[in-house]
């Protein structure tokens, strides 16, 4: 059942984040919802503006629409990550998001507010909630890239008067996360004392934070064992999940662990077998990993087993 971001944000709020993973194919779609299916966990499926056109932006909604068939039981919102102001309109006019996030965390203040505050409007007429960045992560993302001595702290004055002159829904935050796989370098980790502040400045409000993948080291060291070269990946601690939602953390981003989860997989089995060329057999693999791997998740993020309390809720 697709509901909105808004609702599953209202039971969520400082009880447990909601994961929000990307997709960008059928098989980490199956792995994803039987994932949240085996955890008993309400999710948000991600798509960014990459993955809409890596095949056709209509693919991964039928996609979406037929896993709803054959996982009756799920509750999920769906969501564009990271877009453009051409992209969120283009994805409020389909009718098929339950929200969408315009960043223009690159702009300065008041050109962040007018992009945002244009997009809120399109966007609530028709029902769809917005998100914001305030601030700036480091790493990569498809349209933006930004260097780590250009990364900005959300800077907690400023989040109350973002918000109220935005009128966007949720928040998120650059707290020291990063996208990728290389996270931090020596001893930095997350800014609790930044996310703190925020939550003081605009309590009940719901944060989202971005760059959350763990980048298992286990997950590293095959990947390297099987050929890979990833030396030096490093991602955020998942035991800091728990204080982050208490601090109004809603929504936590997860995308890169699940590339690391394919890579190892695909890496491992031409390396065991190079005889093989069944594109069928590493996806089988890849589906039943991706779903342990995103049952392993729900647990960190408390979403695990709230699935049917969410269900009596929203029926209510
Ligand atoms: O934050 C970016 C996400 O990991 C999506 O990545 O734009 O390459 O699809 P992408
Ligand atoms: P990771 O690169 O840490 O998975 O972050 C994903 C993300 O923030 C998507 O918006
Ligand atoms: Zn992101």
């Amino acid at each position: 059942m697709i509901v909105t971001t808004k609702e599953l944000f209202e039971i969520a709020y400082g009880k447990f984040a909601i994961g929000a993973y990307n997709i960008n194919n059928l098989e980490q779609c199956m792995g994803l919802f039987q994932g949240c299916l085996d955890s008993q966990a309400p999710f948000i499926i991600q798509i960014s503006k990459g993955a809409r056109s890596y095949t056709h932006k209509a693919m991964l909604e039928y996609l979406i629409r037929a896993s709803e068939e054959v996982f009756p039981e799920a509750i999920f919102a769906v969501h564009l990550d990271h877009g453009d102001e051409e992209t969120c309109y283009d994805c409020i006019e389909s009718g098929f998001y339950s929200s969408v996030m315009i960043d223009a965390s690159h702009e300065d203040f008041d050109n962040n507010i007018a992009a945002t505050h244009r997009v809120v409007e399109a966007a609530h007429a028709k029902g769809i909630s917005v998100e914001a960045e305030l601030g700036q992560l480091g790493g990569v993302e498809e349209h933006v890239s930004v260097d780590e001595a250009d990364a900005k702290l959300t800077d907690p004055a400023q989040a109350k008067e973002f918000i109220e002159r935005s009128g966007c829904d949720c928040l998120a935050c650059a707290i020291g996360t990063s996208h990728g796989a290389f996270k931090f370098s020596g001893t930095q980790g997350l800014h609790f004392d930044v996310l703190e502040e925020i939550q003081r400045q605009v309590p009940g409000f719901p944060l989202v934070m971005h760059g959350s993948s763990s980048v298992p080291q286990e997950e590293v060291a095959r990947i390297n064992a099987a050929g890979g070269e990833l030396a030096g990946a490093k991602g955020v601690d998942a035991e800091q999940f728990k204080r982050a939602s208490e601090l109004g953390v809603t929504k936590i981003n997860i995308d890169t662990d699940g590339r690391l989860v394919w890579t190892r997989v695909h890496r491992e089995f031409f390396k065991e077998q190079p005889e093989q060329f069944d594109l069928r057999k590493p996806g089988t693999i890849f589906m039943g990993e991706y779903a342990k791997f995103i049952a392993a998740k729900n647990e960190y993020l408390g979403s695990a087993g709230t699935l049917s309390m969410v269900r009596e809720t929203l029926a209510k």
